[in-house]
C-alpha cells in the first residue's frame, strides 16, 4: 500500500516538474521573441490606472501587450458595459489572460476577449481608450501607427514608459517605493 502511494506521489511530483518547466520554456521563448518580457502591473496600481482610463459604458479598451489580462479583467469588473480587448502575442501570457477571461465570464458574464497576435499588426480604429505597460522604444514604434490609426479623442495610458515626441496631458505619480517598477501614470489624448 505504502509502495503505491509513494509511487502516486513521485507521478504527480513528475507531472508537476513537467509543467513548471514547460510554462517556464514558454515564458522563456516570449520574452526572447519580444523585446518587452511579460512583467504584469502591480495589483497595487490597478485602481490608478481605472481612474486615468475615466472608462464609461461604450467604452472600446486595449491592452496592448495584455500579459495575464488582470488591467483588462479589473476594469471589467466595475464598468462592465465596456468592450475589452487584450492583444498578446505570447504564449505563457496568453494561456493565463484566457483562462482568467474564462473564469470571469462564468463569474460576472463579462467576457474580455484575448487576440493571440502581434500589436503592430492590430486594428486599433475602434478603440476609445488604450492602456500600454511596455519599453520607452516600443511606444516610439507604434507612435506613427497611433497618429495613423486612433480615433480623435482616443486616450491612451501608460505605465512606466512615456512617448519622446509628444507630451502627456498628465501625469501620475504613483508614490511607489523607489524600487519598485511602474512608479507613474502616463496619460495622453490622441
Ligand atoms: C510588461 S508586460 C505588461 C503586461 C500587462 N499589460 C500588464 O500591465 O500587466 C508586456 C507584455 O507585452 C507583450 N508584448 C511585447 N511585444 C508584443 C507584441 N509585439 N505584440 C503583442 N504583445 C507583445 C509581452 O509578451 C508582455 O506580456
Amino acid at each position: 500500500m505504502l509502495y503505491i502511494l509513494m509511487y502516486v506521489v513521485q507521478v504527480i511530483l513528475l507531472i508537476v516538474f513537467l509543467v513548471v518547466i514547460i510554462l517556464f520554456i514558454l515564458w522563456s521563448i516570449g520574452n526572447i521573441k519580444n523585446k518587452v518580457p511579460f512583467v504584469a502591473a502591480s495589483n497595487a496600481v490597478l485602481k490608478d490606472i481605472d481612474k486615468a482610463l475615466d472608462i464609461k459604458d461604450d467604452s472600446v479598451v486595449y491592452d496592448l501587450g495584455c500579459g495575464d489580462g488582470r488591467v483588462l479583467l479589473y476594469l471589467s469588473h466595475f464598468h462592465p458595459k465596456a468592450k475589452y480587448i487584450g492583444v498578446e502575442n505570447s504564449a505563457f501570457p496568453i494561456l493565463l489572460a484566457r483562462f482568467g477571461s474564462f473564469l470571469n465570464k462564468k463569474n460576472t458574464g463579462n467576457k474580455v476577449e484575448i487576440i493571440n497576435k502581434d500589436f503592430f499588426e492590430q486594428d486599433l480604429s475602434n478603440a476609445t481608450h488604450i492602456f500600454t505597460y511596455l519599453y520607452p522604444n516600443i511606444m516610439d514604434d507604434l507612435f506613427p501607427k497611433f497618429r495613423e490609426e486612433l480615433k480623435p479623442e482616443t486616450k491612451l495610458v501608460s505605465l512606466a514608459f512615456k512617448f519622446s515626441g509628444k507630451e502627456p496631458i498628465s501625469e501620475i505619480d504613483l508614490k511607489r517605493s523607489k524600487y519598485k517598477l511602474g512608479r507613474k501614470l502616463f496619460v495622453y489624448q490622441f
